[in-house]
Parts: structure tokens; C-alpha cells; sequence
């Protein structure tokens, strides 16, 4: 092989190396950060909540067990057993959400939507 071809190979190995040692940093560097949920952004129970009573809580809180998470009457249910009473951080919802049993049920980036629309009043918006 050529001394040229053979200089290209190293310089391509070179790359592929630092590109990977680069990767494996910025995930030591990241891993732990908390997710990007914007406490400022107007969350919303139609757009941006009750999708996460349908991913992760009416296979449970579908009309028998209490409180009912389904679209359409969660508003009530949660309004009703004061589970959504401000300051998100200890409201009945979210306190619920991050006890070791609920927690695996939805992200932390969901748990802190969950938060910061109870901060704006759990609006039913
Ligand atoms: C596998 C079944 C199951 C799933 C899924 C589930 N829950 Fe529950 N949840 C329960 C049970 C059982 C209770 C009653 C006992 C307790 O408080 O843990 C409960 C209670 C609650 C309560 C009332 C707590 C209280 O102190 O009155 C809230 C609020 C709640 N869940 C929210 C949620 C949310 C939000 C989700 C989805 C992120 C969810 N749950 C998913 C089973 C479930």
C-alpha cells in the first residue's frame, strides 16, 4: 500500500476515535442533567397532560380506581379529591407521581410538566 493511502487510513482512525471518546464524554457529561422542561412555557391539561394519564395511568385510573385519569374526566376527578391544589411541589398529583411505586410509571420530564401546570393554577386549558 501506498505510503498516502496508508497516512489517510490513520488520519480516518484518528477521527473515528476522537469522535467516539467525544461521545462517550458528552454522555458522562449530560446523563444526570435534568430534563429540558420550560417552567415558563404555558402547559396545557388537552395538549400536554392528559397524554400522560393516557400513556402511563388510565390502564389503572380508568373509572374504578379513584382518581379517574381518563380524557374528559380527569379535570373533575383531580379537582374534586383536591389532588391539584398549588404549589405543584406538594400537590397530591405530583407528590403521587414521584413515590417510589408511581414514579416508573412517567419520565421525570412528565412529572415536571405535571408540576409546573399546577404552579399556573391547574388551569383546565
Ligand atoms: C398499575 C396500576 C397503576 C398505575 C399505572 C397508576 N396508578 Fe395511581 N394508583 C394506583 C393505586 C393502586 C392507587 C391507590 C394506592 C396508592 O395510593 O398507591 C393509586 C393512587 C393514585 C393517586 C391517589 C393517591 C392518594 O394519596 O390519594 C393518584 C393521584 C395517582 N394514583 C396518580 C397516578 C398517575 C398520575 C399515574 C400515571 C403517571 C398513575 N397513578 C398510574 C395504581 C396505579
Amino acid at each position: 500500500m501506498n505510503q498516502r493511502l496508508k497516512r489517510i487510513r490513520l488520519f480516518i482512525a484518528a477521527i473515528v476515535l476522537l469522535a467516539a471518546a467525544a461521545g462517550l464524554y458528552s454522555c458522562e457529561k449530560y446523563q444526570f442533567l435534568p430534563p429540558a422542561v420550560d417552567p415558563n412555557y404555558e402547559w396545557s391539561l388537552a395538549n400536554d397532560i392528559q397524554p400522560i394519564f393516557n400513556a402511563g395511568c388510565v390502564s389503572c385510573h380508568g373509572g374504578t380506581k379513584a382518581p379517574d385519569l381518563r380524557e374528559g374526566k380527569s379535570f373533575n376527578a383531580l379537582t374534586k379529591g383536591a389532588y391539584i391544589t398549588p404549589p405543584g411541589e406538594t400537590s397530591g398529583l405530583y407528590s403521587t407521581m414521584i413515590e417510589p411505586d408511581h414514579a416508573p410509571r412517567s419520565s421525570d420530564a412528565d412529572k415536571l410538566k405535571v408540576k409546573y401546570w399546577i404552579d399556573q393554577g391547574a388551569k383546565n386549558n
